[in-house]
C-alpha cells in the first residue's frame, strides 16, 4: 500500500469509527432486543444449517458490532468472542451480555490490529451481514482468518453479494446500472441523508468511507491465505431493505419482487483451514 493511499486509509478508518459510534445506541433500540431477551437466537435458518453445528466451538466473531449475533450464537451453545472497533458497540454488546447473563468476551479492536491483543486459534471464525465493505484491506483480512483458525477449523461469512452495489438505489422501477462493480484506488466517500439500514426514520450525521470488493477478490484471498472453499451460495433476498422496490417476506428477507428468482443478492461460503 502506498504511504498516500495508507494516509487515506486511516482517514476514512476514524470516519467510519465515529459513524459506527454514532449508530450503535440507534440500533439497540431498532434491532430485536425483545426477541434475544426471550431467549431467542436473531440467527436465521439458513445461517443455522449451513454453519452446522457450534455447540461448545471456540467461536471468533468479526466485526460483531452490539453483539446481538454473537449472543445469538452463544445461545446456540458457542463459546463466543465478538470483536469490533467501535467502543460504543462493545459497550453495549458487554452490557446486553449482563442483562442476558450470557457468557461470551467481547473486545474493542481494529480487525486489522487483532493480532496485537488476542493471541488464540479457534474453531470457528464467523462474520456476517455488512461487514465487508467496511474494510480497507480485503488480502490482510482473508490472513487474519487463517491466523486465527485452529487447522481444521471453520470459517463462515453471509454478506450482501457485491452484485447489488452495482444498482442506484435512489431509483425505483427498472434497475439501473450506476456504480462499478470493480475497485478504484481508494475508499468512496459517503456524505448524504440516506436512512440508516435499520432504522428507517433515523439519518446519521456523521459520513462514511467504503470499500468495493469483488466476489472474485474475496475467493481469493480467503485461497491465498490457505483456506479451502466448501461452498460459495448465493440466494435471491437480502437481510435487509437494500434498494426502494424491496419488500419483506414472512421470514423476514427482503426481496425484489419484479427480479425474484433472477438476481445474486446475498452470498454465503464456508471455507476449512487446510
Ligand atoms: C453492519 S455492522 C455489522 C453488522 C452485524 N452483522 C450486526 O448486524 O450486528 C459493521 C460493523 O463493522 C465494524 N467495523 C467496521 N470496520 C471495522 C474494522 N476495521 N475493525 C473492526 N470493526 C470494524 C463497525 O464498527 C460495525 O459495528
Amino acid at each position: 500500500m502506498t504511504k498516500k493511499l495508507d494516509k487515506i486509509n486511516k482517514k476514512a478508518e476514524i470516519a467510519n469509527q465515529a459513524f459506527w459510534d454514532e449508530i450503535a445506541p440507534i440500533h439497540y433500540k431498532s434491532y430485536d432486543i425483545e426477541k434475544l431477551k426471550q431467549g431467542k437466537s436473531l440467527i436465521d435458518e439458513i445461517q443455522k444449517k449451513e454453519m452446522g453445528d457450534v455447540k461448545d466451538k471456540s467461536f471468533l466473531h468479526l466485526q460483531c458490532h452490539i453483539g446481538t449475533d454473537s449472543l445469538s450464537w452463544a445461545l446456540e451453545g458457542a463459546q463466543v468472542t465478538g470483536i469490533d472497533f467501535s467502543g460504543k458497540s462493545i459497550k453495549i454488546a458487554n452490557e446486553l451480555k449482563r442483562r442476558l447473563g450470557l457468557k461470551a468476551r467481547f473486545i474493542e479492536s481494529n480487525i486489522y490490529d487483532l493480532p496485537d491483543t488476542l493471541k488464540e486459534e479457534f474453531d470457528i471464525v464467523y462474520t456476517s451481514q455488512g461487514v465487508l465493505t467496511w474494510l480497507k484491506d480485503i488480502k490482510e483480512w482473508g490472513k487474519i482468518i487463517s491466523h486465527y483458525l485452529k487447522p481444521g477449523g471453520i470459517f463462515y461469512i453471509m454478506e450482501t453479494h457485491p452484485s447489488l452495489y452495482i444498482f442506484d438505489d435512489d431509483k425505483r422501477g427498472e434497475l439501473t446500472i450506476k456504480y462499478p462493480y470493480f475497485p478504484g484506488k481508494g475508499p468512496t466517500f459517503w456524505d448524504d441523508d440516506t436512512p440508516d439500514y435499520s432504522d428507517g426514520e433515523y439519518i446519521p450525521k456523521n459520513p462514511t468511507y467504503d470499500w468495493t470488493w469483488p466476489l472474485g477478490e474475496i475467493l481469493t484471498s480467503l485461497i491465498e491465505a490457505g483456506l479451502k472453499i466448501e461452498f460459495l451460495h448465493e440466494y435471491d433476498r437480502l437481510f435487509y431493505k437494500g434498494l426502494p422496490d424491496m419488500i419483506k417476506d414472512e421470514e423476514g428477507w427482503w426481496f425484489l419482487p419484479e427480479y425474484k428468482g433472477m438476481l445474486p443478492l446475498t452470498f454465503t461460503l464456508r471455507a476449512k483451514k487446510i
